[in-house]
This record gives C-alpha cells, structure tokens and sequence, in this order.
C-alpha cells in the first residue's frame, strides 16, 4: 500500500505507522518479539518509569539508497549505549541480538513509511525501554518492557541546514557531572524543558548549556553535541554531563578524513569568540549550524547567517555514507532486508 505523506516537507515528529515491536524481560529473561499495531501500552499503575524514571529511549536512523536498498547507520553503537544507559539506572539490558532483531523487524514491517531517496527525509526508528514492573519505594523495577516504533522524519530544526541561533543558559542546568546526564534517559529531557521552552520562547532554536559545577566549560546543545571549528581543527567537548554522540564520533573520524586536526576536551565559554564555525549535531539535528550564541544577559558571538565550509563537507559527507552516495569505508551501514 503506498501512502500519500507529502516527504520533502515532513517535520521531524510522530507519524502512525503500521505496526511497531515489543518484549518483555520477566522472571530474569526476555521473551519473544511481539508485533504489535496498536499505538498503546497496558502498564501497571505502579511501574516505575511512570514515578521513579526508569527509562532510557534510543534515536537512529534508516535511510533508502539510490540503489532501492534500506541503510542502518552504526546501530550496534546505539545499542552499546543503551544497555550503558540500562546499567546506569538498574535496567535490565537489551541483549544486542534482541536490538538488532526488534530494529530490523520493524523497519521491514514499516517499509512503506522509509521516505524516498533524494527527499530529505529518513525513517527514525525509536527504541525504548521502561521498568514495567510495580514498586513503591524507590526500587528497581522487576519486569522491563522494550518497544521499537518507527516514524518518517524531517529536519529536526525547522531551518534544516541553515544556520540556528542558541540560548546559552546560566539560570538553567540539565545535568551534573556524577548524574545521568551521560545516559540516554527520559530525566534528562524532562529536566530540559523548561530551559527550553524560554529558548523557544526567545526565538532561538535550543539551548546551550554550560557545566554545572563551573559554569565555565560549554557542555551540550540541546538534544544534540557541540561542536567549533577554528584552525583546521574539528573541537568538540569533553564532559561527564554530556551525552556521548554517535553522531560526534563519527564526524570525528570525517573531519579527520578531511584532513583537519581534532580535539575532544573542555571548551571554555570564553573560547566562543575565537571559533569560526559552530554547530550542534546527532541524529536528529544531523549538523546544524549555528549562527548566533546570545546568553541571558544580551551578550553575542556571531558565526553567519549561512553554514560555513567545513560543517557543509562535513554535512554532505556523513548524508553521502548514510544514503549509500559514497562508499563506506568506515563499516558504519547495514543493510535492512
Ligand atoms: N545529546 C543529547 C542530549 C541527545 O539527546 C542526542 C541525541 O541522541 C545527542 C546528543 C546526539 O547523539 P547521537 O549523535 O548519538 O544521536
Ligand atoms: C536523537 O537525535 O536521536 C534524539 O534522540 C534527539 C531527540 C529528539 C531527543
């Protein structure tokens, strides 16, 4: 059945699909994938994602080839990171062979919903994990519930590859350095929206946070990793707060590729002015350049209003890898059949 999703301007958002996957780990096993074509689940009112957080969700993306053929970019890395995010609040983990099972299930049942080549769009594929199971002291939960559903996107930033300004915040943190921030669990983002709503608010596209202990180093973008370019060399932040982007790692390993020097270690706020190029990116922002930082007291350091030279190689080489264009000599695509 074809259907009439109009890809070239789909935002990035929820759209109902066929069917998703689910399983359930009881009484210390997982069990078999259940397809699922119901949008809901059943949950007990004690369960503790629903009063305590215990949750971790994963974001990654399938892209369809000129070739007609589905691409997976380095799902095994998303599903390292889930089970570290699993054992960083007492989940049960997802064995990988369990991942890769429910991913490459639901994409191949949801074929019809992988946007086009050439139209922009990917399919994201959304695992997630709950604690299914009753508590009501603060406990880990005893059954764990893990879901795949998939949905066609767009841009994450309505501008796409244009240039976003930034909120660097200093009223707002959105984790602590021995916190959860570097595990993928829905606390985080629970604990962002507010700092981003007055981004939204503002007219600016995100948020960039600072460290929480110093208030000095620049932490993370978003729902996505930061990223400056100055001299040749691709900078990037180190941090125990931040979410440790597959996205960033690659672009490492391109930005190299492309001949420039890299650095992972703490950026100062101070060191804003010198970069020439800045940008957020994962999964979602892709890259997304930025334009403008402007913090809650007026003060701006200003990029451009178009994305610079480096951050477009580098854009346009990691779509290339990601959608077959160009080879992949890294083994980062798998293909869905
Ligand atoms: N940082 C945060 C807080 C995120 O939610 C994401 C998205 O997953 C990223 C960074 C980027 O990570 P990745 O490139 O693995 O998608
Ligand atoms: C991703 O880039 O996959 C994300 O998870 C970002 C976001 C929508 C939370």
């Amino acid at each position: 059945m074809e259907n009439d999703i109009n890809w070239s301007s789909l935002p990035f958002g929820y759209v109902k699909t066929d069917y998703n996957v689910r399983t359930y780990y009881r009484n210390g096993k997982w069990g078999s994938l259940e397809i699922s074509s119901s949008e809901h689940v059943d949950l007990h009112i004690a369960a503790t994602s629903l009063h305590y957080g215990q949750e971790s969700f994963e974001g990654l993306k399938a892209f369809m080839g000129k070739d007609g053929k589905i691409r997976l970019f380095r799902w095994e890395e998303n599903a390292k990171r889930m089970q570290n995010s699993a054992k960083g609040i007492l989940m049960a983990e997802v064995p990988t062979d369990l991942f890769k099972e429910a991913i490459y299930k639901v994409i191949n049942l949801n074929k019809r919903f992988v946007p086009p080549y050439g139209s922009g769009a990917s399919l994201y594929v959304r695992p997630l994990l709950i604690g299914s199971g009753p508590q009501v002291g603060v406990k880990p939960a005893n059954e764990y519930l893990f879901m795949v559903f998939v949905s066609p996107v767009g841009p994450y930033f309505k501008e796409g590859f244009k240039p976003v300004n930034m909120l660097l915040t200093r009223e707002f943190d959105r984790a602590a350095p021995l916190g959860t921030g570097k595990y993928k669990v829905g606390g985080n983002y629970a604990a962002s929206l507010t700092s981003m709503e007055k981004a939204h608010e503002g007219g600016f596209a995100n948020v960039l946070y600072l460290d929480s202990k110093e208030k000095k180093y620049i932490d993370e973008c978003g729902p996505a990793n930061f990223f400056g370019i100055k001299n040749n060399t691709y900078i990037t932040p180190k941090s125990d707060s931040i979410l440790p982007s597959i996205t960033n790692m690659s672009l490492i390993t391109l930005a190299e590729e492309l001949g420039l020097k890299t650095e992972r270690r703490p950026v100062a706020e101070t060191e804003l002015e010198s970069f020439e190029e800045v940008g957020a990116c994962g999964t979602a922002a892709v890259i997304s350049p930025i334009g403008k930082i402007v913090d809650e007291t007026g003060k701006e350091y200003f990029y451009g209003n178009q994305p610079g030279k480096i951050s477009t190689k580098l854009y346009n080489k990691l779509l290339a890898i990601q959608t077959g264009d160009e080879a992949d000599k890294f083994g980062w695509v798998d293909f869905v059949e």
